[in-house]
């Protein structure tokens, strides 16, 4: 790879050994992607995880006097304040969030703490170069707003947070960008829901791919989301097109840069109805419900309080979302139906903490497939169902 003075600064140590361990792992990944040079990048987003490995990590980094360049955006964690009021925290789990929170804050993250920043505090324009980790941020990224990421782990955007560079390969590149799979939706598409089995299956039939989308017609935000996060959880895909809807895609041609798609592939309602059956726990007896994987929107919001308001909870009902969207519902109104109902709305968590420990072993509800597949291994079982569905399913205690 060829590298500019500046990068050669940072590799032989001159800004110190934080930066340079960052700018040696982005070099081998360059390396390894036969990439010719790195570019800037204008945002990144770090998918913290406050796992050993990962707070190792930063840690070294900040040892060795790293600050961030591009300022990260950051994914949840736990909200200790709200969990304090819920459950009794273990304290090695809480010292691990606040070890995390000290690392990264000292490396000069915006601490946001939130999984859906595409929507609120991380938002980038058409053709902008990124490094975004999180599931369902890079497909976003990449395929609605048509800025470039490739599919980065936590640890290579926070190096590219450092260093403020990335290496040139991947998505970065036009060509790269041009759709192979025409996948024709036959189902209706008409809950939002819809799009987390579309995003869950298609990476069964078509495996690493970028699959075109024809038949999707104006995909509320909420869609778009659930459709990424399940492309990139059900498989690794980190970008698609749909046709007459995202910005690379204005006709199928556009779409495949005038190529013949390698695959056609239909899909149809009775697959998506199979896949629900497939991923979800068996219906019956629910002991709480769990939404916002990934953070739920304000609309999202507003949706499950319309549900719920004068009624009773006859389980507990939990929706995480960021600080942002939980101070809106406050003002809104909707955080008093819902925990006047039996609800809890907790800010910066992710499901794939330790803070759910009071829930392992038990049966809940939720209308994410990603949700469910992270739990797995946690001993807590799903069923999977429309929101709708599912919260009235909360209100009687039973699907
Ligand atoms: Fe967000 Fe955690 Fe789910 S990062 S998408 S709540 S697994």
């Amino acid at each position: 790879m060829k590298f500019t003075a500046e990068e050669q600064a940072m590799l032989a140590g001159d800004y110190g050994t934080g930066t340079q361990l960052a700018m040696k792992v982005l070099a081998a990944i360059g390396e390894a992607y036969d990439a010719p040079y790195m570019v800037p990048v204008t945002r990144t987003h770090v998918a913290l995880s406050n796992q050993e490995a990962d707070l190792w990590f930063a840690e070294k980094l900040v040892a060795g006097g790293a600050t961030c360049k591009i300022r990260p955006t950051v994914n949840p964690s736990f909200s200790w304040d709200n969990f304090h009021e819920i459950t009794t925290l273990e304290p090695e789990d809480e010292a691990i969030v606040k070890r995390t929170h000290a690392a990264y804050t000292k490396l000069g993250a915006i601490m946001t703490y939130n999984c859906t920043p595409y929507l609120e505090r991380n938002v980038p324009r058409f053709g902008e170069i990124l490094s975004f980790s999180e599931s369902s941020a890079t497909p976003f990224v990449n395929s609605v707003y048509g800025a470039r990421s490739n599919r980065e782990s936590a640890q290579s955007a926070l190096c590219s947070a450092i260093t403020g560079v990335t290496p040139y390969y991947g998505f970065l590149l036009k060509e790269n960008r041009a759709g192979n799979v025409l996948v024709h939706v036959d189902a209706a598409m008409q809950d939002d829901f819809d799009y987390q089995m579309l995003g869950y299956l298609v990476p069964r039939k078509i495996g690493f791919a970028v699959p075109v989308f024809e038949g999707i017609t104006n995909p509320s935000k909420e869609a778009l989301m659930n459709l990424g996060a399940q492309l990139n959880t059900g498989g690794n895909i980190a970008l698609y097109h749909i046709v007459g809807f995202t910005p690379e895609a204005s006709t199928r041609e556009e779409a495949f840069q005038g190529k013949t798609p390698a695959q056609q592939v239909h899909i149809t309602q009775a697959e998506l109805t199979a896949m629900r059956e497939e991923l979800s726990a068996p219906g019956g007896k629910i002991d709480f419900a769990l939404y916002g994987c990934p953070h739920f929107t304000i609309d999202q919001v507003a949706a499950v309080a319309g549900l719920v308001k004068n009624k009773k909870l006859a389980v507990p009902l939990f929706i995480m979302t960021s600080s942002l969207t939980r101070t809106l519902a406050q003002k809104m109104g909707y955080m008093d139906i819902i925990t006047r109902a039996g609800g809890t709305i907790v800010e910066d968590t992710c499901m794939d903490q330790p803070c759910w420990k009071f829930l392992y072993g038990k049966k809940g509800i939720t209308d994410s497939p990603k949700c469910a597949y992270y739990t797995k291994r946690r001993d807590m079982q799903f069923v999977i169902a429309p929101l709708a569905d599912s919260v009235q399913a909360a209100l009687k205690g039973v699907y």
